[in-house]
C-alpha cells in the first residue's frame, strides 16, 4: 500500500485544483483485461510494432495486421470500463475534471461516461477506407480479414495512429491547450516514452501545473512528478475519490 502521505498529498493537490486534466495510457485499461504495450506481459514483448503498427507493415501484409487488430478489437469490445475510468467520469460530471487526454484507442473513457475526451491515437473499433476515406464503426470484429470497403472495394485500415504517422492536428491542438491551461495533470498508466503524446505532461508542468503520477512502476516521468503513487489505477483513483469526499 502506498504511504498514506503520498495519497493525502495528491488529494490535497486535487482538492485545491480548479482545472484538473487526466492524461491516460494503456495501464488504466490493464485491469479491464486489455494488454499494455510495455512492461511485464506487454504486447511489444510478443509482437514487433514494426510488423503490426506501421503503414509499411500494413502495405506489406494487410491480412497479418488485420488479424492482430481483429484480436485486439475482440478484447476491447468484451472489456468493461474499470473503477478508475468511472471515477474520472464522475469527477468530470462534478466539474472537478476539465477533460481526459488519452493515448488509448479502446473507448473505455466514453463508455464510463466521460464526455470531454481527446483521443490522440484514434479508435480501434473504427476503420477508414484507403480508397474513398469513408469511416465506419465495428460493432463486432470484422468477419472478412482484411476487410474491404462496401462502396469502393478498397482495403479498410484501422482508424488509429501508427508509428511514423502524425497525430490528428485538431486533437493535438485540443490536448496541448488542455495541458497548457490545467493547474493539475493526473497522469495514469503510461510509460511516458512515446512522443509527441509524452510531451503533454511536460507542457503542463512547464505551464505551472502540479503533476500526479499513478503507476505501479517508475517511469520516465517519475522524476518530474510532484507526487508518484506506486499503485494500480483503480486502487489509486478510488482511494483519492474517498479522500476528496471526506
Ligand atoms: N494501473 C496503472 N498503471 C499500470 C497498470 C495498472 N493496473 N498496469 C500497468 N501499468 C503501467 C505500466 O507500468 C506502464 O508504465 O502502465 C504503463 C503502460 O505503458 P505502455 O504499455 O507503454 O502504454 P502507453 O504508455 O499507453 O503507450 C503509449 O505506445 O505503442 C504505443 O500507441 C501505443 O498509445 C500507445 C503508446
Amino acid at each position: 500500500m502506498v504511504a498514506g502521505t503520498d495519497l493525502r498529498r495528491a488529494a490535497e493537490i486535487l482538492a485545491s485544483s480548479s482545472r484538473a486534466v487526466a492524461f491516460t495510457g494503456a495501464g488504466i485499461s490493464a485491469e479491464a483485461g486489455i494488454p499494455t504495450f510495455r512492461g511485464r506481459g506487454g504486447l511489444w514483448e510478443t509482437f514487433r510494432p514494426e510488423e503490426l503498427a506501421t503503414p509499411e507493415a500494413f502495405s506489406r501484409d494487410p491480412r497479418r495486421v488485420w488479424e492482430w487488430y481483429a484480436w485486439r478489437i475482440r478484447k476491447v469490445l468484451s472489456a468493461e470500463p474499470t473503477p478508475a475510468h468511472r471515477v474520472l467520469a464522475e469527477w468530470e460530471a462534478e466539474g472537478r475534471l476539465a477533460g481526459v487526454i488519452t493515448q488509448n484507442v479502446d473507448g473505455l473513457h466514453q463508455r464510463a461516461g466521460s464526455r470531454r475526451v481527446v483521443e490522440l491515437h484514434g479508435r480501434i473499433t473504427q476503420a477508414r477506407c484507403t480508397g474513398c476515406y469513408k469511416t465506419l464503426e465495428f460493432e463486432a470484429p470484422p468477419e472478412e480479414v482484411p476487410p474491404r470497403c462496401r462502396d469502393c472495394g478498397s482495403l479498410l485500415r484501422p482508424d488509429v495512429v501508427w508509428f511514423g504517422e502524425s497525430l490528428p492536428e485538431v486533437d493535438w491542438r485540443k490536448a496541448a491547450e488542455l495541458s497548457r491551461s490545467c493547474d493539475v495533470m493526473i497522469v495514469i498508466g503510461t510509460s511516458a516514452v512515446v512522443y509527441p503524446a509524452a510531451q503533454l505532461p511536460l507542457i503542463a508542468k512547464a505551464s505551472g501545473a502540479d503533476l500526479i503520477e499513478v503507476n505501479p512502476e517508475r517511469t520516465a516521468l517519475s522524476k518530474t512528478a510532484d507526487v508518484s503513487l506506486r499503485m494500480r489505477a483503480s486502487a489509486a483513483l478510488t482511494a483519492l475519490d474517498k479522500l476528496l469526499r471526506r
